[in-house]
């Protein structure tokens, strides 16, 4: 395979996903600690892109998993998704022929229900299916860009409110976690935050969590929210990431949605997630 190194980076290379979204990381190996230069320019790609794809790895053993993690900030407690044994920190997404449902199949920011949703989220793909098990991802910097002038200055004004019960409850019941030992947080955000890294304004809300646009009537916050999501979920925006075994997927969380596509039944599906805890969004 030919490699275009495409940029400045010395220590790693980073391939343009496409003209939108996203980049592939080629010569990180994430299963040994990662030196310190490399990290600084995977910090750097991880600014420039808002999604990493690091290609030919190994299985990342959990701990290293969480180190690097780590070294983004202290990671995220999910309130409500079962955990892999003897790693509390690792969220296992696992999705077979006897699952009830599969992780993240609508639009979404992870956990955006929180009051200081996660920052980013690393997701390694252990168990893939032959085919299908895409990753969608939408970019929220492009959505803020694009909407017109008057409705640039409508949604400015607005904050609105994040649910999570209707999406959390019995949601986990299959995998061992009942609806006593969940949490189901809500809270309110801006419906336009400032990436607190790069500046840039994105667009925050999505079909899963956002529920309701606190300025406006429920009829006028239900319209404007719908077109909001269909604005946020054009093509324009998007790229669909087809995973090789072992994959990494790292995503910014302030600034993208993501969509996981289940269209593999009967097939299996596993991975690993590790989620850095963010800040309240502004
Ligand atoms: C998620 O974390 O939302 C799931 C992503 C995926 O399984 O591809």
């Amino acid at each position: 395979m030919v490699v275009v190194k495409s940029n400045n980076y010395k220590f790693i290379t980073a391939k343009p996903f496409a003209p939108n979204l996203g980049a592939e990381i080629y010569g990180v190996d994430l299963s040994i600690p990662v030196p310190d230069e490399q990290f600084v320019e995977v910090q750097q790609a991880f600014l420039d892109y808002q999604v990493l794809f690091f290609k030919d790895q190994n299985v990342i053993p959990p701990e290293q998993h969480v180190l690097f993690g780590k070294r983004f900030g202290p990671l995220h407690a999910h309130p409500a998704a079962p955990t892999m044994k003897g790693q509390p920190e690792i969220f296992e997404i696992h999705a077979t022929k006897d699952s009830k449902i599969a992780n993240g199949e609508f639009w979404h920011s992870d956990v955006s229900c929180d009051e200081e949703p996660p920052l980013g989220t690393m997701l390694q793909i252990q168990i893939a299916p032959p085919c299908g098990g895409d990753t969608m991802f939408s970019n929220m910097y492009m959505a803020y860009d694009n909407l017109s002038k008057p409705l640039k200055s409508l949604v400015e004004g607005l904050t609105a409110l994040h649910s999570s019960e209707h999406i959390y409850k019995g949601r986990y019941s299959d995998r061992g976690k009942s609806d006593q030992e969940i949490h189901c947080p809500e809270a309110v955000h801006p419906v336009v935050r400032t990436h607190p890294k790069t500046g840039r304004k994105a667009l925050f809300i999505n079909r899963t969590f956002t529920t309701r646009i606190n300025e406006l009537s429920e009829s006028e916050s239900d319209s404007v929210l719908e077109m909001l999501f269909k604005h946020a979920e054009h093509l324009d925006y998007q790229i669909r990431f087809r995973w090789s075994l072992n994959d990494m997927a790292f995503w910014d969380n302030r600034c993208c949605m993501h969509r996981a596509i289940w269209d593999y039944w009967p097939e299996e599906r596993k991975g690993r997630r590790v989620t850095i805890k963010g800040e309240r969004p502004v």
